[in-house]
């Protein structure tokens, strides 16, 4: 078990490349389940997520081997169609081979995923899709069971966008026979992304990256070559830190155009933000300005940058409210932050965050993926040394955030650590 140690204080200045975002290539990794043959996915991140998802491929029957950041998924066909209660307890996001396992083979088991730290999480709208398309869906000893002969096109409206619900239901539908349509589906980035991969290997989808998808089904797929676009949210977090701390920082490889909701928030709060063509370059002139935000799906603010955008609240000059539209329970960082010096009362699904001029150095415990993230930008400025425990909530969606940090100046390190025991 490890932990990070942040000495605050410094100005975080210089050049840093992106890494491939998570959230893509977790799907486009699923999509590998739909053809035969030799897949290879370029630009993957080295992340705790991705290696729980390779490994979940070579359960099913693939061949799975990664090197210089490219995975190589070979089969001729899986032999299993199972995804144990193992792998989808470490990570939710396994219960994406749902869809291409019943669109391919007709049959897929999957363990149901519980509630986690941010909120319930159900996945009835992936079912909902799924039986739409003619499946069966049945739920025993904690597994969903999903069966059909071939899927049929239908007309599906999602009550709400679901991001894996809308990757599920795309890859269920390409080999369906008719035509599919999706209507209320996600339009992040990371869906447009498993959407082009799946039309480069034969599909034929229209609509991505809009509220209405049209899926005209097909016999068979061939094996996918594609690039995993740029991690929005490792870029966001990047910016965020380097406001916070007054620097001046270039993102190579990130793409604006992924993150207008949080340049809008980011100038508001008084960065100056430029795009050039190899990225994103930004600096911030002086103490934050407060910002009032609610999470959105995309286009709006990404919830997986709220627990980022506290941190900089915070310490803004003035305070600012921050509501959290998407999950119930995303505020596992604010007492925390308080316990830093922030302050931060709740109101519900909102936030009152009362900007102060200094956080302090302190012992505090990760909860999840983005509020570990929150810690870290708070203790690059904090005064005085901060530590952080279970630091394996970063490693699962950030590819070494801290190097990353290091390299632009900040003091921040990994020790060994026994976590302090948590009181119930
Ligand atoms: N929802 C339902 N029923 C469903 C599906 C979703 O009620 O069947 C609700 C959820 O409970 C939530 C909302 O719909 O209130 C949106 O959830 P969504 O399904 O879009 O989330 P997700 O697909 O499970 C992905 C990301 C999350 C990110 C959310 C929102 C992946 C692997 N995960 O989750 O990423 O927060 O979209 O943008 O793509 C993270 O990276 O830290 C992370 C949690």
């Amino acid at each position: 078990m490890q932990k990070i140690l942040i000495d605050g204080g410094g100005t975080l200045r210089g050049t840093v490349k992106v890494s491939g975002a998570k959230n893509s290539c977790l799907p486009v990794l699923m999509t590998t389940i739909l053809a035969e043959g030799e897949h290879r996915i370029r630009n993957t991140p080295d992340l705790v997520d991705v290696r729980t998802t390779c490994k979940l491929l070579e359960g099913l029957g693939a061949e799975v081997s990664m090197a210089r950041g490219t995975v190589r998924v070979a089969h001729n066909g899986l032999s299993s169609h199972e995804a144990p209660y193992d792998l989808v307890k470490t990570m939710r996001a396994s219960v994406v081979c749902l869809g291409p396992l019943v669109g391919r083979y007709g049959r897929a088991r999957v363990s149901l995923p519980g509630g986690c730290a941010i909120g319930a999480r159900p996945i009835d709208q992936h079912l909902k899709g799924l039986e739409k398309l003619g499946a069966k869906v049945s739920l025993s000893h904690g597994y969903v069971e999903v069966t059909a002969k071939r899927l049929r096109g239908n007309r599906i409206v999602l009550d709400q966008p679901t991001v894996t619900g809308t990757e599920n239901l795309l890859m269920a539908a390409v080999l369906a026979k008719g035509e599919t349509e999706i209507r209320n589906a996600a339009r992040e980035p990371e869906v447009l992304q498993v959407a082009e991969v799946l039309n480069q290997m034969g599909a034929k989808i229209e609509g991505a990256g809009t509220q209405s998808i049209w899926i005209q089904g097909v016999d068979s797929l061939a094996p996918a070559r594609c690039t995993v676009i740029p991690d929005r949210i490792e870029v966001g977090t990047l910016m965020v830190a380097s406001v916070m701390t007054g620097g001046k920082v270039l993102l190579r490889g990130a793409r604006a155009d992924h993150q207008t909701a949080l340049i809008e928030k980011l100038t508001e709060a008084g960065a100056i933000i430029t795009v050039h063509e190899e990225g994103i370059h930004i600096r911030a002139p002086g103490r934050p300005k407060p910002v009032d935000l609610t999470t959105q799906p995309y286009p709006g603010f990404p919830t997986d940058m709220q627990a980022q955008f506290m941190a900089l609240m915070a310490v803004a000059d003035g305070t600012s409210i921050i509501s959290e539209h998407i999950f119930e329970n995303r505020f596992m960082h604010v007492s925390e932050l308080n316990r830093m010096g922030a302050k931060i009362k709740f109101e519900g699904a909102r936030a009152v965050v009362q900007g102060v001029r200094h956080l302090s150095g302190a012992q505090v415990m990760a909860t999840d993926l983005r509020a570990s993230a929150s810690l870290v930008l708070a203790g690059l400025i904090a005064r005085g040394r901060t530590e952080i425990y279970r630091i394996y909530h970063l490693d699962r969606g950030y590819q070494r955030l801290d190097k990353k940090l290091r390299k632009l100046g900040a003091h921040i390190r990994r020790s060994q650590a026994q976590p302090p025991t948590t009181v119930t």
